[in-house]
């Protein structure tokens, strides 16, 4: 029942351009997914237990690009990897948290995540995912 990380989301203009540094580190980049409902793609860099997540705007309307055009290229959100994600969802709720959209959804490669709002996080965008 541990609470891990299981990656940092890193918003950037350009996927080719930003893993270079990694590859360049000797890190192995996974091949590019994009998720179609959030307007974005993105590759995948596994460090340790944990993972770096590129991710790239396919469209101006894309949060990516909205966070980039506001802030700039820079982390945009951290994931953490909670055993059950219903009950810390439910939990959260109870306790009056105020998550980004009220339901999870359905990701890259089919996990189920959902957004805690960073006005309840610290002023961090925090997903979370589910997994052991
Ligand atoms: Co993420």
């Amino acid at each position: 029942m541990t609470v891990k990380i299981d990656h940092l989301g890193v918003a950037v203009k350009s996927l080719a351009a930003a893993k270079g540094i990694y590859e360049k580190l000797g890190l192995a980049v996974s091949a590019e997914e994009t998720v179609e409902h959030e307007r974005v793609k993105l590759v995948m860099v596994p460090v340790g237990e944990s993972r770096i997540e590129l991710l790239e705007a396919t469209s101006d309307d894309s949060t990516i690009a909205k966070f980039i055009a506001k802030r700039g290229e820079g982390l945009h959100h951290v994931c953490l990897r909670v055993p059950n994600l219903e009950a810390a969802v439910e939990k959260l709720k109870k306790d009056g948290v105020r998550l980004v959209s009220e339901e999870i959804k359905r990701g890259a490669g089919g996990h189920r995540y959902i957004f805690v709002h960073p006005a309840s996080a610290g002023g961090v965008l925090l997903e979370l995912v589910e997994g052991h």
